[in-house]
């Protein structure tokens, strides 16, 4: 299962190092091809001995060496890698992960690695149940790091608790597992778009128009293809959520420069996904200072915004072109409505009326309408749904 894999075992100044001796000797007997670099504490822990015995190489702790000056690049070992394993991982080597110092040679292979990450922390349950280290684990997992937990039990301290690392047996479980979850790269070579958030229409310097959404659904569409190895240019609106791995992010305020940027990556796109709440209407002039109030109401003129789905959907030719439509009534009408005059190959609906779907939420209830019908999916995350829609994406491509 683990034939042929390289995996760096990062090892750090715990007590549970002595673990990592077995923990080598599982991989090494799976096929895996085992680099051991140590940070400078863990060789109080476990000896350079017996790991370079274990792992049939000499292990790494520093920078270079001090006799010859031979450099251990962790740039070369980061790129030499297909998972980077760091088991026992302490609350410093944690914390430091997530802030990106770089003091020594396990955390620089961290930085340099393109690999998958995978960490087994080990500490006392204090530490381990700290707000500190749990903010650390989270903020890790949301990069792509994968976790694997540590057990309850009795600690080095005496105390009882959780913090204990996994068993080498089930560390090389999850291993397996994160590799086998490995999705194919059945995108690659491809290129999207994707729109996403809500637009900002602005009325003077300090007011503007804007809508609910948070770009969630695109965010997590724009993650999804580029798992599968696709090129994905998200063109994205205001929006709080960190730009996804592998995504590159193009921000925009009004849909005018919304569509501008569209059509121009549309140029050299294989599709699109619109998952943008892009505004219909812009003030018809944005005053350059602030308005001033007075005892009048007040009535500020508007005018349409380009449709950059249906500028899209104009020139889409065999590309495919996937639009959404978020309604409060006529539901199914409106949106295949849509999907004939934007040209989509399906329009995703989501309903307002349905309890936990669209906006704000990490869910969503949708229902997928093409010309030939109606796929109606039940309530999931929006990754899931994420999922289902490249899926669907991915059948349009083989046709
Ligand atoms: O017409 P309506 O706004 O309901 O259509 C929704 C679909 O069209 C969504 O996919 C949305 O991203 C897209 N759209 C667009 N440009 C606009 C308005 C909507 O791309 N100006």
């Amino acid at each position: 299962m683990l034939n042929g894999k390289h995996i760096i075992l990062g090892i750090t100044g715990s007590i549970a190092a002595y673990k990592a001796a077995m923990l080598c000797r599982l991989l090494v007997k799976e096929g895996a091809e085992v680099r051991v670099v140590m940070t400078p504490l863990a060789k109080q822990f476990i000896t350079p001995l017996t790991m370079a015995t274990l792992s049939k190489h000499p292990i790494l702790v520093e920078f270079f060496n001090p006799e010859n000056g031979e450099w251990n690049s962790h740039v070369s070992l980061g790129e030499w890698a297909d998972m980077l394993l760091i088991a026992p991982a302490t609350a410093n080597t944690l914390a430091k992960m997530v802030t990106g110092i770089a003091d020594n040679l396990l955390l620089t292979t961290y930085l340099s690695a393109r690999s998958k990450v995978a960490v087994a922390p080990a500490m006392d349950l204090d530490m381990y149940a700290h707000i500190t280290t749990q903010n650390n684990l989270k903020t890790l997992s949301e990069r792509g790091v994968s976790i694997i937990e540590p057990g309850a039990g009795e600690l080095a301290s005496g105390l009882v608790g959780k913090g204990r690392m996994a068993e080498p047996e089930e560390i090389v479980e999850q291993v397996k597992a994160i590799f086998a979850s490995e999705k194919k790269k059945s995108l690659e070579g491809k290129r999207y778009i994707v729109t996403a958030g809500a637009t900002i229409e602005a009325i003077d310097p300090v007011r503007y128009i804007t809508n609910h959404s948070t770009g969630k659904m695109g965010y997590a569409i724009a993650e999804e293809l580029a798992s599968r190895g696709a090129e994905v240019r998200l063109i994205s609106g205001r929006t709080a959520l960190p730009t996804p791995k592998g995504v590159e992010r193009i921000d925009v305020l009004s849909a005018e420069d919304m569509y501008n940027a569209a059509v121009r990556e549309w140029a050299e796109a294989d599709g699109g996904v619109m998952c943008a709440a892009v505004a219909d209407y812009t003030p018809v002039a944005v005053a350059d200072r602030k308005l001033k109030k007075s005892d009048d109401d007040m009535r500020i003129e508007l005018k349409r915004t380009k449709d950059i789905a249906k500028e899209l959907g104009a020139t889409k030719g065999n590309r495919v072109l996937v639009g959404f439509a978020l309604e409060t009534d006529n539901e199914e009408a409106n949106a295949e409505g849509k999907l004939q005059r934007k040209n989509f190959d399906f329009v995703v609906l989501n309903s307002l009326q349905d309890k936990g779907a669209g906006f704000r939420g990490d869910t969503n209830k949708v229902t997928l309408i093409d010309r030939n019908g109606h796929e109606e999916h039940p309530l999931m995350s929006k990754r899931d749904v994420a999922s289902v829609i490249v899926d669907k994406i991915e059948t349009i491509n083989q046709r």
